[in-house]
This record gives structure tokens, C-alpha cells and sequence, in this order.
């Protein structure tokens, strides 16, 4: 098929935690063509609550599109030349909706929501052992408010129009991925009810070794299995735009964004390791076709699986919860920042932190700590302090939150990562890239497109069996063009730094029992 200037184009829906995106990209240079962006804020309705509203994220994805669209025809350039979308989203957040209406029964839990403490005590308490690793053979993850399962259980306890939906089959759980597919394909109307192996890996409620819902942990959160959707590959062709400018585009790839921006970062080898700067920080370590446990505190996850029949590659994960976050509390709660982009010359106005640490604890610890009753903690303040050095403080805490997955990731697999591979939106803040490589003591390689999320789905889209654009094989880390940043503080001066956030994180725990 002849296509237009630029040879066959992929899109990538890219639904993250603060925006949506629709990019498109060449599928045979990997060149970013156009896009188009819309930022938005999560509802707050009580302390520890995070929620979003379904519909307006739906909304998002549908304008981003057709402004996509409109830019192409700026650019004078075929919509038609886009011969498949991929689709990559926040993790985690649960939405639940009615199959016959189409409309949500509630907003979606985010992610970083804590409101299911209570939930994690009770599932807790009933585990063997009172462990909250119980059910990590089998998923792979600890009993924590982070995941689907826990935000799932509190709703049908909780919302009585959701137990009810259930009751009467009518109700259908899904990860963003789920809410949005089944949206894109027709909805009431025939949409499928469906998730890919990375997206459901963060459930809780798949078996990491069957890649299928695991009959024994929905019994154990007592999860109706019925509501769960299908689980698919990563790259394969699911269904087909139902309306749009793009309608009857193929949907073929479907990531979470962290496994997402591993495959957008070329990390295909064992060994290798991406850390993506978003609202949160995920750092993911290729562990090829191995499941390997962490024995420090760090997630096992799915990867990818590139096609039905291709296995599955997995991952061992570091989350922290808050990265960009810190920023936008910075601006929206405490007016200290216009604008999150103002970090980098605020911080940069002043040498140091003048000893002021930041732990952004907002929904207790994750990775390695996996302290729900951990709370924010502002230490070493005295008359001197002033607001730059708050915001280099917040910056500070994002790499050495890093540093504490750094640390168990070198743990557990025994080779230390000589190099660190980052991406995402705060990565444009060389401060903090320099910060990072002083705090970690390793070089921090930054690629020059740094959208490698959105790319990564558009890789598994494109690559997909009857799309077939993308030559995966033709990807070569080596001439991707980077900026690299190199270490500049002595090892003492890091430890000793380092030895204070530590204190500092003593401080944040056991605030909120
Ligand atoms: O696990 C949550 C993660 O998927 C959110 O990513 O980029 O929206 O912070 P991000």
C-alpha cells in the first residue's frame, strides 16, 4: 500500500494520570509527526481520596483524536495514512460500569488513592501469617492500596448501586485500558470487554505464571469473576474504531504506560531498566521469560507479550507514588510555584536545599517501604529556608526516592545497573537529571524524544500480526540520540545526603495509624 511522505503512520492514546494524549508517529523512522495534548486534575473529595471522572476521560481521548486529526490535515498530510492505533494508560485505577447503559457507576479510584486502608487491614488480617506478601507467589504484588483489587473490594462493599449492578450481571470491571476499549468499540453496542497481560498484571487478580484471573485470590478478595474482562496480548489486533475521524482504525497494541515506556526505551534485553518521571516514578527491570521474585520489596509484573503466541516477558518494578505530583502540590496546594515548569529556574536559584528534606509521602510509602501509614514530611526548616529550597527539596526527593529502588533493585539482582535509561515529562528539568546522577553516583541517559511511552504502544500496534508496519527487529538503542549526565559529587558527600533521607523517611512513618 502506498502511503503518504512519511510511509505508514501508528497512533498512540496515551490516557496517564494528569493528561491525555493522541500521538502519531512513522512507523518506519519512529519520528513523532503530531499530537495533541489535554491536561486535567483528579477530584479530591476527602483526604486520601483520588478519584477521576470516567466519562471526562473518555471525553479527553475523543478530542485528542480529532485535534490530531485536524493537525494532520495542517500538515497536509492523509489521516488515512495511520493504519492502526495503540493504547497505553495509567495503571491500576478501577473504574466499574453498567453493561447496558454504558454509564460508569462511579468515579474511577486513581491509583494513588489510599481510602482502602481499612480494606488492606481486613485482607491482611485474613492472609495466612497476617502477610501482606501472601499472595505474592501468584501475583507477584503485596496487599496494598495500590491495586485494582483492594479499590474493586472496597466498592462493592461500599456502593450499594455496584453490589447491585452485580447482582443483577449487569456490572463489568476494568482498568482504564478496559473502560476505554470497550468505549472506542462500540460500547453498548457490541464493545469488547477486554485487558492485555500488563494492565491485568496490576489487578492482583491474575496468576503472573497462567496469564489468566486466578480463581483463588478473586476468592480470597471474594470478587465476583464474571465482571472481569478478557485478557489478551499486548500486540495483537483487538477490534476497530467504532466512530470518529478515525473510525474502523484497528486497535493492536494495548500496554500500561510503565510497561509501555520499557518497550518505547528499547529495554528488550534482561538486564535492562527504564525510570519513567510522571505524576509518579516507576522504575521496571527486564527480567526476560523469568519470574523473579523480589526478596527487597520491588513488584513482579508482565512486561509485554507480543502476540497471542509470543511468551510473556517480565518485569521486576519499583513504584513510588509521588514524583511530578510533589510539583503540581507545590502549585495547586500551597501556591509556591505559577507553574510546574517554574521548578527548574526556582531550584536552581539557590546551591542547595540548605538542608531541608522533602518526603511526599501524600498516600503513604510505596516501593521498597510499602508504608500506608507513612504521611508527608517537611524536615530541617528554620528561619533561613525559603521557597526555592522547598522546590529543590521536592526535586531532591523524586531521585532519591529513586535511590531507594536503585538500591533494592541492585539487591535483588545482583548486578548493579551501571547506567540509568529515564524518560517522561519532568525529565526535560536538566537540574534534576543532574541531581539524579549525583544522587544515584551512575550516569543518567536521557533520550531526545522523550514521549517514549506513547511510542511504546505505537511500537506494539504497529508490529502487530496483520498490521505488520513496524519492524521491531530494526530498533537499535545505540542510535537513538541522547543526553547524558555524569555524576559530579563525591560518594561521601552522596552517603552522607543520602543518610539524612533516611531520617528523614523515619520521620514520615507511623503518622497515619
Ligand atoms: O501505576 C501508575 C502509573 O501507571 C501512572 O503513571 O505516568 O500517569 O504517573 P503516570
Amino acid at each position: 500500500e502506498v502511503k503518504g511522505r512519511f510511509g505508514p503512520l501508528v497512533g498512540a492514546i496515551d490516557q496517564g494520570t494528569s493528561s491525555t494524549r493522541f500521538m502519531v508517529f512513522a512507523a518506519r523512522t519512529s519520528e513523532l509527526i503530531t499530537f495533541h495534548q489535554i491536561a486535567f486534575k483528579s477530584k479530591l473529595p476527602r483526604e486520601g481520596w483520588v478519584e477521576q471522572d470516567p466519562k471526562e476521560l473518555l471525553a479527553t481521548v475523543n478530542e485528542c483524536i480529532a485535534k490530531t486529526v485536524e493537525n494532520l490535515k495542517g500538515l497536509d498530510i492523509s489521516a488515512a495514512d495511520i493504519v492502526a492505533t495503540g493504547l497505553t494508560n495509567q495503571r491500576e485505577t478501577t473504574v466499574v460500569w453498567d453493561s447496558k447503559t454504558g454509564e460508569p457507576l462511579y468515579n474511577t479510584i486513581v491509583w494513588n488513592d489510599a481510602r482502602t486502608t481499612v480494606t488492606v487491614d481486613q485482607m491482611i488480617a485474613k492472609a495466612p501469617g497476617h502477610s501482606a506478601d501472601y499472595l505474592k507467589p501468584l501475583c507477584g504484588l503485596p496487599i496494598s492500596t495500590y491495586f485494582s483489587a483492594l479499590k474493586l473490594r472496597w466498592l462493592l462493599d461500599n456502593v450499594a448501586s455496584v453490589k447491585k449492578a452485580v447482582e443483577e450481571k449487569r456490572c463489568l470491571f476494568g482498568t482504564v485500558d478496559s473502560w476505554l476499549i470497550w468505549n472506542l468499540t462500540g460500547g453498548t453496542d457490541g464493545g469488547l470487554h477486554i485487558t492485555d497481560v500488563t494492565n491485568a498484571s496490576r489487578t492482583m487478580l491474575m496468576n503472573i505464571h497462567t496469564l489468566q484471573w486466578d480463581v483463588s485470590i478473586c476468592k480470597f478478595f471474594n470478587i465476583p469473576m464474571e465482571i472481569l474482562p478478557e485478557i489478551r496480548s499486548s500486540s495483537e489486533i483487538y477490534g476497530y474504531l467504532r466512530d470518529g475521524p478515525l473510525k474502523g482504525l484497528p486497535i493492536s497494541g494495548c500496554l500500561g504506560d510503565q510497561q509501555a515506556a520499557l518497550v518505547g526505551q528499547l529495554c528488550f534485553k534482561q538486564g535492562q531498566a527504564k525510570n519513567t518521571y510522571g505524576t509518579g516514578c516507576f522504575l521496571l527491570y527486564n527480567t526476560g521469560t523469568n519470574i523473579v521474585q523480589s526478596q527487597h520489596g520491588l513488584l513482579t509484573t508482565v512486561g509485554y507479550k507480543f502476540g497471542p503466541k509470543s511468551p510473556a516477558v517480565y518485569a521486576l518494578e519499583g513504584s513510588v507514588a509521588v514524583a511530578g505530583a510533589s510539583a503540581t502540590w507545590l502549585r495547586d496546594n500551597m501556591g509556591i510555584l505559577q507553574d510546574v515548569t517554574d521548578t527548574e529556574t526556582l531550584a536552581s536559584s539557590v546551591e542547595d536545599t540548605a538542608d531541608v528534606y522533602f518526603v511526599p509521602a501524600f498516600s503513604g510509602l510505596f516501593a521498597p517501604y510499602w508504608r500506608k501509614d507513612a504521611r508527608g514530611a517537611l524536615c530541617g526548616l528554620t528561619h533561613y529556608t525559603r521557597k526555592a529550597h522547598i522546590v529543590r527539596a521536592a526535586l531532591e526527593s523524586i531521585c532519591y526516592q529513586t535511590r531507594d529502588i536503585l538500591e533494592a533493585m541492585n539487591k535483588d539482582s545482583g548486578i548493579p545497573l551501571s547506567l540509568l535509561q529515564v524518560d517522561g515529562g519532568m525529565t526535560s528539568n536538566n537540574l534534576m537529571m543532574q541531581l539524579q546522577a549525583d544522587l544515584v553516583g551512575i550516569k543518567v541517559v536521557r533520550p531526545s524524544m522523550a514521549e517514549t511511552t506513547a511510542l511504546g504502544a505505537a511500537m506494539a500496534a504497529g508490529s502487530a500480526e496483520g498490521i505488520g508496519v513496524w519492524d521491531l527487529a530494526r530498533e537499535n538503542p545505540e542510535t537513538v540520540g541522547s543526553d547524558h549526565f555524569h555524576p559530579s559529587v563525591s560518594e561521601d558527600e552522596r552517603d552522607i545526603r543520602y543518610a539524612k533521607w533516611k531520617m528523614a523517611i523515619e520521620r514520615s512513618l507511623g503518622w497515619h495509624e
